[in-house]
């Protein structure tokens, strides 16, 4: 099929590759010049493993184009839409500029018979509006909504084999033709089982929202008991395993720490909040705001503890950052709760020096006085206490033998809860973490 990509940030720029590397001839778009140019090479502008080889592949078998011309969608029959929808500036409501600005310039290229399908995450109510303004803009072309499930560093298995498919039409008269189209489009994963769940727009757009918002719930959840637990003396990882055995709860996503950040988990819930105030719901996700503020506390927990645990005195204190992604396998330091952390102690007084595999670059964006080591042995030499705030595999694997030699002063903070507690405190450690004695 022949299919254009609008927006090629994480989701857009996956998307196209993935999209072109099943076989389908892919125009992908984007305001900014230098994203469009660094893609055309080959070169994604953050890290994402798998990508640079699909991309490569796609690109040199022809089926996979960028340009920043809007206009070379006109060969195209199925457009998604793939730009961000960013926290406003000054409410927890989701700016929706760039999807408006993306309807708009689409329209004079669009044939009467083309499916718009939006992939961007976006308020209940948005996909309605965009008909409409379609409609009232004279185009007959047809607005379906497929909200995306992708996780960052796993960006490539989920667009490709996704857990999920779920469609969302209207009720013109090009619901059936962007039924075929989605179905055509994605062909190989339906043909392989993966479920799909067709319905109505207003529902594609809730499952996504209401997808995060419970992941973000379930996190904020297992933060909370790990406050009880850290008062009672429990140990909130066993009591994670033992509630997880139960089928309807599960284990994954309890996984108490530092909290949950990136380009999608805090803003999706406080837009969720935002747009339940709109429409005289508030009260029904209050409970998102809890979520929040619990979330954020976490951040400041793993603040003091690092400055409890070192003595009470932040001034001067030599402390070794591990990790500044909001997650391992990902250069992404969106509402990082790392970065958050390193931000945090810098502030009390602290001499923070970070690493991270990946991060440096858009860490060093966001605050550009943070000091960086090299490498991981860099980062704890003379170090006074260390902090793991992203559970990368390099930091897990730690030997505390190796970083009690290097550090000044045997003293850990695992904020991911991810180190083996008796190991470390053989190893002569004062080793603390959260919600576990
Ligand atoms: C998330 C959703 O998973 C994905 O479906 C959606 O499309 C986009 O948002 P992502 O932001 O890539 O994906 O990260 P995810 O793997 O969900 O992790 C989110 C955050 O939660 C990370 O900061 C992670 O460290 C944290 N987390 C996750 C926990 O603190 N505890 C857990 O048990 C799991």
């Amino acid at each position: 099929m022949r299919i254009s990509v609008i927006g090629c940030g994480y989701l857009g720029a996956v998307h196209a590759a993935a999209m072109a590397d099943l076989g389908h001839e892919v125009i992908a778009v984007d305001v900014d010049a230098a994203k469009v140019d660094a893609l055309a090479q080959g070169k994604p502008p953050f890290f994402e493993p798998g990508l640079p080889e699909i991309l490569s592949s796609s690109l040199a078998s022809g089926r996979l184009r960028f340009t920043t011309d809007i206009s070379e969608v006109a060969g195209a029959s199925l457009h998604f839409i793939a730009v961000g929808t960013p926290q406003s500036e000054n409410s927890g409501a989701a700016d929706l500029r760039f999807v408006h600005a993306v309807i708009d310039a689409l329209i004079p290229h669009l044939g009467s018979a083309d499916v718009i399908v939006g992939k961007s995450t976006v308020p209940v109510g948005t996909a309605e509006a965009l008909s409409h303004r379609l409609l009232a803009a004279g185009s007959s072309a047809t607005l379906a909504w497929n909200p995306e499930f992708l996780r960052e560093g796993f960006a490539i298995k989920d667009t490709l084999s996704p857990d999920r498919l779920v469609f969302g039409f209207g009720e013109g008269p090009g619901a059936l033709q962007a039924r075929s189209a989605l179905r055509d489009v994605y062909s190989q994963a339906i043909a392989s089982g993966t479920p799909v769940v067709e319905t109505d727009l207003a529902t594609a757009e809730l499952v996504k929202t209401a997808a995060n918002a419970f992941l973000a719930t379930k996190i904020s959840f297992i933060n909370a008991m790990s406050e009880i637990a850290e008062v009672t003396g429990a140990n909130v990882t066993e009591l994670a395993d033992a509630i997880g055995y139960d089928a309807r709860i599960g284990r994954k996503f309890l996984n108490a720490g530092v909290g949950f950040g990136g380009g999608c988990l805090p803003k999706d819930i406080r837009a969720f909040s935002a747009r339940a105030q709109e429409l005289g719901l508030g009260s029904s996700v209050a409970f998102l705001d809890e979520v929040d503020a619990i979330n954020l506390r976490q951040r400041e927990r793993v603040i003091a503890r690092v400055i409890a645990d070192a003595g009470g005195d932040a001034a001067g204190l030599r402390v070794a950052v591990l990790g500044l992604a909001f997650k391992p396998h990902s250069d992404d330091v969106r509402d990082s709760p790392a970065l958050d952390v390193a931000q945090g102690l810098l502030a009390a007084g602290a001499d923070v020096v970070a690493y991270d595999p990946q991060a440096h670059g858009p860490a060093l964006l966001r605050l550009p006085k943070l000091n960086l080591a090299d490498t991981l042995e860099q980062v704890l030499v003379g170090a006074d206490i260390a902090v793991l705030v992203t559970e990368w595999p390099e930091f897990v694997a730690l030997d505390p033998r190796v970083a009690g030699d290097l550090m000044a002063h045997k003293r850990i903070v695992d904020a991911r809860n991810v180190l083996d507690a008796d190991t470390w405190r053989a190893a002569g450690f004062h080793y603390s973490s959260l919600g576990r004695p």
